[in-house]
């Protein structure tokens, strides 16, 4: 069994050493050591919802006490997470035709068999069937997953550091055409970085992806917890992971994304519509549709945006 123990933040044992000798040799570099006993980021999130299959027992006690702590409705947050990814990339991948490249950056594990929401690069096939796809993990278990099961078809998955963003884009040109712009997906892990690595992230893209190119972010909020419960959530995460969250506000990641140009989307039947990003909805209220109409405000839902790059 491979589990992971090597995710982000300056607090993490770092994960990254395999992403520069994997850019080096230009051969797939070993996973990353790991410790089956150390909760890893992936399978804690997937415990939230949790399949057996897809997370250890160590992650699933963390998953319990993580709700605990909060109060639960840590599984509507990472349904509705998925589901506001899959809404965000059809729809971009819809409206930006033109765009075929893409770059899902801390993909996380292949969904589990049987979940409602396929894998994001088969939701983007079936509108694009020519795409070209990159996952990017600085995990063990995501990348040997992602390898065995999605690799082929226009797939390929790479081991990467977001913290270490010009060596991963060094890597990802040898697969997509950097001077075109591409889409690169920020599933629920820029809150992995703290603020200056974050910030970073951001101005690399701008420096280095052609203008145009389109950032689709969801990201945790503590907006809605009780005065206090941020610091216990993130300490705890912290403690039992070593990685430590950065539960931003809607106004914090707005702040970090000021520099981008808003998504136009297409309400139907009213046209285009760009949306302010000077507060980033949440989940549910990102091109809602009737699933996510029932979503209850007060739940521990992320925060998402779609932002477009202007170039530097
Ligand atoms: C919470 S999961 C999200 C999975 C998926 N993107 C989603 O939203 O459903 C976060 C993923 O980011 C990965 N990750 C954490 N820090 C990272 C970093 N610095 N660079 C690349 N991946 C990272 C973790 O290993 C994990 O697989």
């Amino acid at each position: 069994m491979i589990a992971d123990s090597t995710p982000s933040s300056a607090s993490a044992a770092p994960g990254s050493e395999g992403a520069s000798s994997e850019a080096r040799s230009g051969e797939p570099s070993p996973p990353p050591r790991f410790d089956p006993a150390m909760p890893g980021v992936a399978g804690v999130y997937n415990a939230f919802q949790g399949t057996e299959k897809d997370s250890l027992p160590a992650e699933r006690a963390v998953a319990a006490e993580l709700d605990e702590l909060i109060g639960g409705g840590l599984d509507e947050a990472r349904r509705e997470n998925r589901a506001a990814l899959a809404r965000m990339v059809s729809h971009v991948a819809r409206h930006r035709p033109k765009i075929r490249q893409w770059m899902d950056i801390g993909a996380g594990m292949p969904v589990p068999e049987g979940e409602k929401i396929s894998n994001l690069s088969a939701l983007v096939r079936e509108i694009q069937p020519d795409r070209l796809w990159l996952n990017v993990d600085i995990a063990a278990r995501p990348l040997v997953h992602g390898r065995a099961l999605l690799d082929g078809d226009g797939v390929t998955t790479l081991k990467g550091d977001l913290r270490q963003l010009e060596q991963l884009l060094a890597e990802a040109e040898r697969h997509l055409n950097l001077r075109k712009p591409v889409v690169v997906i920020l599933g629920a892990v820029l809150h992995f970085l703290n603020d200056d690595e974050a910030a970073r992230v951001i101005a690399v893209f701008r420096s280095r992806l052609a203008a145009g190119s389109v950032v689709i972010v969801t990201h945790a909020t503590g907006d809605s917890f009780p005065p206090g419960v941020v610091e216990k959530v993130t300490s705890h995460y912290e403690r039992r992971t070593r990685v430590q969250p950065y539960l931003r506000s809607g106004e914090q990641l707005a702040a970090l994304l000021a520099d981008c140009k808003p998504f136009k989307w297409h309400e139907p039947g009213s046209g285009p519509q760009e949306l302010p990003l000077k507060k980033v909805p949440l989940t549910f209220e990102m091109l809602p549709d009737e699933s996510s109409a029932l979503a209850d405000p007060s739940a521990p839902h992320a925060r998402a945006a779609i932002a477009v790059l202007r170039g530097s």
